[in-house]
């Protein structure tokens, strides 16, 4: 089969084609025919070796967590999948990546894919919608009538950020620049804040949850914009910000750090307000297989509205 990988850290060019053989799966595990792959900056976080002291081991590495595609093999008896299951799911990329034709996947870390989108574009969904909503249901104890700040708004997190605040039926500010204020209005953002011209820490509005998705905020600098019992929860996991959750665990304002983890009730969860129409999936650009390249250049922009996919088959 054909695996996209890279041989040693560096930029988007190290990441080639090879043949590899078909991977076998263990117990609770499935082997995937890859559809698509979806981008996300964990994946060229460690390919340049940003996470070396956990990933300093077996290249040719392949990239990427999210995947959708088809069950071809079902490794146990009593699994509750069967070969010919349309699925989408996350591997754990410290482990192994999903960009080539086959992978394994475990059966918790997947579900059946949303059936009213196309499968190659439920690649785009499992990893920066589990973030939003482990850190806005789970951390944030998100509720009707809340009002939420997300920080952007408009990237691969900050997309199903707004949109699943709003099936929440929170209030939402969202954080962009001028290029993206029509997007986050579109996903029904109430406010916006262009940060191009304009800081939300340096206004006096409050509120009940500051949801960092770019990161480039932090609990002190923000906390004056929480209201009494606010919570702020960043999706960067570096050593201030679990400072911060440290600190105030049992303060009344609060900081948290999220690390999303692939669980398939999320996954069920997520299909199901993808399939009622409440949750949009926004992919700003499709690449194919020999592009894989060019489609890690654009997301290295951080320019990204929404996702970018990678079909593979
Ligand atoms: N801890 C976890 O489990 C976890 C999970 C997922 C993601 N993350 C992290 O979360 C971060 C965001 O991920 P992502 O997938 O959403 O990234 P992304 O899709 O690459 O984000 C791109 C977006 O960020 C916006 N942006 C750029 N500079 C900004 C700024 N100064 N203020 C506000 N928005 C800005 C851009 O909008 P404009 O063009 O309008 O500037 C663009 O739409 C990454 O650092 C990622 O590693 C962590």
């Amino acid at each position: 089969m054909k695996a996209y990988v890279y041989k040693k850290y560096g930029p988007p060019e190290e990441v080639k084609s090879i043949e590899r053989e078909i991977p076998s799966p263990k117990e609770n595990e499935l082997l995937i025919k890859v559809k698509a792959i979806g981008l996300n900056p964990l994946d060229y976080r460690i390919r340049r070796g940003s996470l070396r002291p956990f990933t300093n081991f077996n290249f040719p590495r392949q990239t990427a967590s999210d995947f959708s595609g088809e069950v071809v093999e079902v490794a146990s008896e009593n699994s509750s999948f069967k070969t010919g299951d349309l699925v989408y799911g996350m591997v754990f990329q410290l482990k192994s990546g999903a960009s080539a034709e086959y992978i394994i996947s475990k059966e918790d870390y997947l579900f059946h894919a949303p059936e009213s989108i196309k499968l190659e574009d439920a690649a785009s969904v499992p990893l920066a919608a589990q973030t939003s909503l482990q850190a806005l249901r789970d951390l944030g104890q998100l509720k009707k009538g809340m009002r939420v700040l997300i920080n952007g708004a408009s990237g691969g997190v900050g997309v199903f950020a707004v949109g699943l605040s709003k099936i929440f039926e929170a209030h939402v500010t969202a954080v962009t620049s001028y290029r993206n204020i029509s997007l986050v209005k579109k996903l029904g953002a109430d406010d916006v804040v262009d940060y191009t011209k304009d800081d939300f820490t340096q206004r006096k509005e409050t509120f009940d949850i500051i949801f960092d998705c770019w990161g480039n905020k932090n609990f002190n600098i923000a906390k004056d914009n929480l209201t009494s019992s606010g919570i702020y929860i960043s999706t960067i996991p570096n050593s201030k910000n679990f400072f911060s959750s440290f600190k105030t665990s049992f303060a009344s304002k609060r900081g948290k750090v999220v690390l999303v983890k692939s669980k398939k009730e999320d996954l069920a969860y997520l299909k199901n307000v993808i399939e009622s129409g409440d949750l949009k999936v926004i992919i700003e650009k499709t690449f194919f297989q020999d592009e894989i390249v060019e489609a890690y250049k654009h997301l290295e922009s951080k320019r990204t509205k929404g996702k970018i996919i990678v079909v593979l088959s």
